[in-house]
């Protein structure tokens, strides 16, 4: 598990399944950030799909309206999965050309994994842009650019 320092975890938990990531990571050799990516997106795709789709729904019909309201959706599952460590996100600003996040979490090294749900929500609502981010020590802020050519360097 090489790479197994860029994630730590809180509890068992999280050490089982950062200990499957590595095991898979290993076998296919492809980049934990690739698979954290690969992952995010696919788990959006997996709850829309599943019982979890009318959870999604009611979330919102628009990438920053259902961002606003992951924090409510979270402390909802939270209050019956008792140990459970929700993220959270910010919507620090919203407009045609660029949605900024602020992403917070008690883990470390799950950016990739956000870029993939990410990634995932704008294939949901049929949106497009190129996600990017900058990790610092009590969040990281992730930008969506909507259009890049109109967006100040
Ligand atoms: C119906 C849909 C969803 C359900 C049921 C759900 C539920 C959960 C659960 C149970 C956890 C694990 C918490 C723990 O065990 O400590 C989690 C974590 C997480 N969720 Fe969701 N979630 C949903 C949608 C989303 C969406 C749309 C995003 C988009 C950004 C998101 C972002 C995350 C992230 C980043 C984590 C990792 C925890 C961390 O950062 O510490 N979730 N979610």
């Amino acid at each position: 598990m090489s790479e197994r320092h860029f994630v730590s975890g809180l509890s068992s938990d999280d050490e089982t399944t950062f200990a499957l990531i590595g095991a898979i990571q290993e076998h296919t050799k492809i980049p934990l950030d690739e698979l954290l990516k690969s992952f995010g997106e696919y788990w959006i795709k997996y709850a829309s799909e599943t019982s979890y789709g009318g959870m999604m729904k009611m979330a919102g019909n628009d990438l920053v309206s259902l961002l606003s309201n992951l924090d409510r959706m979270h402390v909802g599952i939270a209050a019956q999965m008792p140990g459970a460590s929700m993220p959270s996100f910010e919507v620090l600003d919203a407009s045609d050309t660029q949605i900024k996040i602020r992403y917070r979490s008690e883990r470390d090294g799950l950016e990739a994994f956000v870029v993939g749900l990410l990634q995932g929500l704008l294939n949901r609502f049929n949106d497009f842009g190129e996600i990017r981010y900058i990790i610092n020590a009590d969040f990281s802020d992730f930008t969506i650019v909507r259009s890049v050519e109109k967006v100040p360097a």
